[in-house]
């Protein structure tokens, strides 16, 4: 490989995530402001050529994981047959195809999914109280993602993942309920601190820092055991002797995990951003359109990733930082 996707850190880029669509069917309140966000343009989104066009650029350079994102992946119609054509890079070197979903619309698409290729899955999910769901979400459906939750594990395809956010006065005291939920499934739930984006309403008292959850776990399971991480992993594995599951901390805020990134995403709008906190951003999809070459598009790539920062900001400067909703982070709108 040239080494378009190394940093000047020497990381290594293995990892790309690709955002399908900016729209949700939920409203988390710790991703959205209340009042939603403006949707682009569709023409302005990528069609679903592109993506693939632009995902067999990428593991071609060495991308071997693509994970699938959103807003909500499978708000998009053509999901399916996408998963499928992604699917058909798995001899040129992807290993790993992916999907973070909130689990509302999963169940029914699932068995396709994985027949066409899909290998992990994560699923968001922050509270086991239905009143509780509507109150995060500002919508209904705790039923419906618990049983996608349980058409994951039935699949037996690899244990899905649970993401769950934890803020303090909301969903902390369900800490335990979730570890329990490892007991009989061969879950791997993990918990999230609490990141500052534009109109979330962060602040420090919210963030449950992980060493705390983890006093609240030895206390009840004093044997529980830390397991062996790979390098790349966001979260740090526990497990509790006897449990089918496992449990695991995303410390994005007390202790970030920025020496050993491994990751891209690409918006929704095709922009390539090499760092969640981070505004530099590259428009492929401009580039696409306007023809320019493949190899030409890998330089712009390699400056991008050239240019990416160490690390992120500490805790106080990103809550203090002008910074988009995670939606659109994760979507790429043009906020600023
Ligand atoms: P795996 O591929 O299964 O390890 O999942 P993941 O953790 O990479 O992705 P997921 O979509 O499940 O995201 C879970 C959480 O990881 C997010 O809420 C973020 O807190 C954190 N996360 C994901 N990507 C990044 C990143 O690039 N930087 C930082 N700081 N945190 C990230
Ligand atoms: N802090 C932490 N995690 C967040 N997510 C969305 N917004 C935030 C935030 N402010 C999580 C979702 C999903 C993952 C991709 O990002 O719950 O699981
Ligand atoms: Fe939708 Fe996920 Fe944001 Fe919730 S966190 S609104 S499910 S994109």
């Amino acid at each position: 490989f040239n080494n378009f996707l190394t940093d000047k850190f020497q990381r290594k880029h293995t990892y790309l995530r690709i955002s399908l669509t900016e729209k949700c069917n939920l409203r988390c309140t710790y991703c959205m402001p209340a009042a939603g966000v403006e949707l682009t343009p569709n023409e302005k989104l990528l069609t679903s050529e592109e993506i693939i066009r632009l995902a067999k650029l990428f593991v071609s350079q060495g991308i071997n994981k693509i994970r699938l994102t959103g807003g909500e992946p499978t708000v998009r119609k053509d999901i399916v047959e996408l998963v499928g054509e992604l699917g058909r890079l798995k001899p040129l070197g992807l290993e790993t195809l992916a999907m973070t979903s909130n689990g509302i619309a999963l169940k029914r698409k699932l068995p396709q999914l994985v027949k066409n290729g899909l290998n992990l899955l994560n699923i968001s999910l922050d509270t086991l109280d239905p009143f509780k769901f509507e109150l995060i979400t500002r919508r209904k459906g705790l039923e419906r993602v618990l049983e996608a939750i349980d058409h994951a594990v039935a699949l037996d395809f690899s244990p899905p993942k649970v993401n769950c956010v934890i803020i303090r006065g909301v969903n902390d005291g369900e800490f335990l309920d979730f570890v329990e939920l490892t007991r009989n499934k061969p879950l791997d739930v993990r918990f999230i601190e609490y990141m500052p984006f534009d109109g979330n309403k962060w602040s420090q008292n919210k963030l449950v820092p992980y060493q705390e959850l983890l006093k609240t776990l030895f206390n009840k399971y004093p044997d529980a055991k830390q397991l062996t991480d790979d390098p790349h992993d966001t979260s740090k594995a526990y497990r509790v002797p006897g449990f089918s599951g496992k449990i695991g901390f995303i410390t994005s805020m007390s202790d970030h995990f920025c020496g050993t990134c491994n990751r891209l995403r690409i918006t929704a709008d095709g922009n390539l951003k090499v760092c969640l906190f981070g505004n530099t951003e590259v428009s492929l999809r401009d580039l696409l359109r306007n023809k320019v070459p493949d190899e030409q598009i890998l330089e712009f790539i390699g400056m991008a990733v050239g240019n990416k920062k160490k690390q992120h900001a500490g805790m106080f400067e990103l809550a203090a930082a002008k910074n988009r909703p995670m939606i659109l982070i994760v979507t790429g709108l043009n906020y600023f």
